[in-house]
């Protein structure tokens, strides 16, 4: 349980957060996407996905302030193998004072092979994504979710978060199938979540 100071520390951070959160997105509202944090329920749902037992490393799109990243690790998953890219330089810096040993990465989640440089070969068990997908057009939100799932084993998830009731990519038969994992209304604003996975056997 939470002591008095432990609770004073915990909503300061959160404020602190919060804070940091509405500067980027008054600095470049379409870049961040939602005006505050995504949920812890939200975060835990997404996290839900990985499988710690893989030993694969987990890649991570648009942490953010974090909160996702805290429920990834919250899944067992050693911070050395969360692998997470955000552009903004100053939630970068936050990511890499708040998650010690989480190997955070400055670049373009839509230009991978760069940004995750001699990482750009590894295999992920899973990729989780809160990177703002509505604000592309759909060519490339195309390209984005198949870049994604050519990093993962065949079956294993990308999962994705939007803000809209139809999924950010249209079903596209043999390249991937389109889940609808969850609606969760305790999130500001509602989140819907997307599950794609690659066909064919593992
Ligand atoms: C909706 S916010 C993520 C919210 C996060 N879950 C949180 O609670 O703090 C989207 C994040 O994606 C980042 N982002 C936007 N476009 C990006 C890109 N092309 N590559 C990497 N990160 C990007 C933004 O800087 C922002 O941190």
């Amino acid at each position: 349980m939470a002591t008095g100071s432990g609770l004073r520390k915990s909503l300061a951070t959160k404020f602190d957060d919060e804070l940091r959160f509405f500067k980027g997105w008054i600095d470049k509202p379409k870049a961040v996407g939602a005006i505050i944090p995504t949920s812890s329920i939200t975060a835990k749902r997404m996290a839900s996905v990985v499988n710690p037992a893989s030993g694969l490393p987990v890649l991570e799109l648009g942490p953010g302030t974090g909160v996702v990243t805290r429920a990834i690790l919250g899944r067992g998953v050693a911070a050395a193998n969360v692998y997470s890219v955000e552009y903004s330089v100053e939630f970068v810096e936050h990511m890499r004072r708040a998650y010690p040993g989480v190997n955070v990465i400055q670049g373009d989640a839509f230009d991978l092979d760069s940004t995750l440089g001699e990482t750009a070969n590894h295999k992920f068990d899973c990729a989780i994504s809160a990177v703002p997908l509505l604000n592309f057009p759909t060519v490339r939100r195309v390209q984005y979710i198949n870049d994604l799932l050519d990093r993962l084993p065949i079956g294993r998830p990308v999962i994705q978060i939007t803000y809209g009731p139809l999924s950010p990519v249209p079903a596209r038969r043999g390249e991937y199938t389109v889940e609808h994992f969850d609606f969760v209304i305790r999130n500001i604003p509602p989140a819907q979540l997307w599950v794609y996975r690659r066909l064919g056997s593992a």
